[in-house]
């Protein structure tokens, strides 16, 4: 049986409550901001930010374009103040971190009294009718790390009031997602600019080969990506409300057929010339580039919706 040490919660928590002034330390929403997406900071009001060094049982997070720190603050619109807790930068498990750090600020966000979880991402569109540069709200995941013995919630329940077997069919709050739709139209957005799809959970580091990306997309998902999905289930299994937009970074072209090098040979022996398929190659700079473009309006949909969500 591995070994599930105690988590520092309580450690967590004192530390956070030592470095943030009182009125901030009840947050109502907590912000996951991911790849190229940090800049959601920027319409925080009052930020204080606190470096995750200072934080007992939190990891570095080692990727570039992630600042490794919790910003809270208020947010909202039209003069709507609602206290919120964004992470700069998350924990994945493609860095070596086990999955119990993965989803350890998820905890702490929820033992902080969150009642919603907005997460952002870069990933990457296997729906040919997502351009780059699309965000898309998320109703539906497939994870297939989850089935095969990768699912962070696996080991002894962090409580005892902790459900055991967490229903999925619900993960993705209709509500914060017709929040969503109805931001993109206040903000008169391009309908096309907000699509609705399943988004696939890979653990990475590697993009996928052209015959993983036909899979996926024949298995149902319009995007791919390597994070998100154990948040999303840390949050459910606390009961929080879930909202996850992804940003198409590129696109995975999924050629009908490879470029046959045997088809090409034999084309220029017999003196022809061939137009064969070519997939594309993705890089981390490229994702991050559409993330410092597009981070704009996604920023500005988080900030209509939190400052829409009921009863606060
Ligand atoms: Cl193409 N794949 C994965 N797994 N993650 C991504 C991505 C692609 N683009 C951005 N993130």
């Amino acid at each position: 049986m591995p070994n599930y040490p105690e988590p520092p919660f309580a450690e967590a928590i004192e530390a956070i409550k030592s470095l943030v002034p009182e009125r901030l330390q009840k947050p109502l929403v907590g912000i996951v901001c991911g790849s190229g997406l940090g800049g959601l900071v920027d319409c925080i009001r009052e930020p204080v930010l606190v470096s995750y060094n200072d934080v007992p049982g939190f990891a570095e997070s080692s990727v570039p374009g992630h600042k490794s720190s919790l910003a809270f603050g208020f947010i909202g619109h039209d003069g709507i103040d609602v206290p919120v807790v964004a992470m700069l930068g998350r924990f994945h498990p493609y860095e070596g971190h086990d999955m119990r750090t993965v989803v350890y600020p998820i905890r702490i966000l929820a033992k902080l009294g969150i009642q919603h979880l907005i997460i952002t991402n870069a990933a990457g569109g296997l729906n040919p009718k997502l351009s780059v540069g699309t965000i898309v709200v998320i109703h539906d995941h497939l994870a297939f790390p989850n089935m095969t013995g990768m699912n962070p919630l696996l080991g002894p329940l962090t409580s005892p009031e902790h459900p055991r077997f967490i229903p999925l069919s619900d993960a993705y709050s209709p509500t914060l997602r017709r929040l969503a739709f109805l931001a993109a139209h206040h903000l008169s957005l391009d309908p096309a600019a907000l699509a609705e799809g399943t988004y696939a959970w890979v653990s990475g580091p590697t993009y996928e080969t052209p015959a993983e990306g036909r899979f996926l997309r024949q298995a149902g998902a319009d995007v791919v990506g390597m994070s998100s999905v154990p948040e999303v289930l840390a949050a459910r299994e606390v009961g929080l409300n879930v909202m996850v937009l992804s940003l198409v970074t590129n696109a995975v072209v999924i050629p009908d057929g490879y470029r046959s090098i045997r088809d090409e040979v034999l084309a220029e022996l017999a003196g022809k010339r061939v137009e064969l398929p070519v997939a594309d190659v993705v890089s981390h700079e490229e994702v991050l580039e559409a993330g410092k473009a597009k981070g704009q309006v996604m920023m500005k949909l988080v900030e209509w919706v939190v400052g829409s969500i009921p009863s606060h």
